[in-house]
């Protein structure tokens, strides 16, 4: 699930959510993707909606030898705490690093670590002349905030360079307990928010993302594979739950036009406030990874 602020995504939600998306992602499709890296040379990954480097520090330690990570952003300031994140997390793992033109080199026994951070939209691919010379392209929670149109014309240029992509965390539903009978109601409404269009784009894709993706990427003639990677959220993990809240108490009311209805959502709200607070409140969110392949030649 992602939500954004104005100004780009909350680090304090990037941060609280990476725990759990490292205990969902699929490890079976993340082996596959990692297998077919080069041995022979500086594996070259290219993270797309890169925020705080996530994907850097989940993958990283997976991969053998030398590698040399592109990290593409729209948000300039989730780049720039990028850099100084990895750093710290490469000193706490005891590998030393230094700062380079536009990113961080990491000494690791294991071979090198070369982080590049590039600020750039990801729907105005014509930008983004990098795209070609990666082995892999990886991008995790990005896809929901996505129109349907913005996918297939970066998957066209990623079938055009023939670009494994590892699409992992794809956001498909979620489900609280204890049940309440107006779940159902509050969370049409939020993922109709989701769903609505960000101009100059049309609408978002949002929890039809994975489906969307396994599609798009399928008609361009990747084979796709797919694996689920759910969070389960349990009542001690109050700030990230608290984070969802907050989402669903900033997105709900702005599809609600009729007073009775936002009676009803505040009600709902202050039921599961009450539980949160009270250590009842446990979340399940769906969501699904998939690894596309490119065709052999
Ligand atoms: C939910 S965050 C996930 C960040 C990171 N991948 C992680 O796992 O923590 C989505 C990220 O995608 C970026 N993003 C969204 N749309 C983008 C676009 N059109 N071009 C580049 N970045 C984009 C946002 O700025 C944000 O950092």
């Amino acid at each position: 699930m992602s939500d954004a602020t104005p100004t780009g995504f909350d680090p304090s939600w990037l941060e609280a959510r990476h725990r759990f998306d490292a205990s969902a992602r699929d490890p079976a499709l993340r082996a596959i993707a990692i297998a077919r890296l080069p041995q022979d040379r500086p594996a070259r990954i290219l993270d797309l909606g890169a925020g705080l480097g996530a994907s850097v520090r989940h993958m990283a330690p997976h991969i053998p030898g030398p590698q040399r990570w592109r990290l593409i952003d729209a948000d300039p300031a989730s780049l720039q705490r990028a850099i100084p994140r990895l750093s710290a997390w490469a000193l706490r793992r005891g590998w030393s690093c230094r700062p380079t033109p536009g990113g961080l080199l990491i000494d690791r026994p294991d071979g090198a670590l070369h982080v590049e951070a590039i600020c750039g939209d990801l729907h105005d691919l014509a930008g983004l002349t990098d795209l070609g010379d990666a082995d892999l392209v990886t991008a995790n929670a990005l896809f929901d905030l996505f129109s349907r149109a913005d996918l297939d014309r970066l998957v066209a240029a990623l079938a055009a360079r023939r670009l494994p992509t590892l699409a992992t965390i794809n956001y498909t539903g979620a489900h609280l307990t204890p049940d309440d009978p107006d779940d159902a109601l509050i969370f049409s409404h939020y993922h109709a928010h989701m769903r609505r269009p960000r101009p100059p784009s049309p609408p978002a894709m949002g929890t039809t993302c994975a489906a969307q993706l396994l599609e798009s990427f399928s008609r361009a003639g990747f084979r796709v594979e797919q694996g689920p990677s759910p969070w389960r959220v349990p009542p001690e993990a109050k700030n990230l739950l608290t984070h969802l809240l907050n989402f669903i108490q900033g997105a709900v009311p702005a599809t609600l036009h009729d007073p009775d209805e936002r009676a009803r959502f505040d009600r709902w709200l202050a039921r599961r406030r009450l539980h949160l607070q009270r250590g009842h409140l446990a979340a399940h969110l769906d969501h699904v990874d998939l690894l596309a392949l490119p065709p052999d030649r």
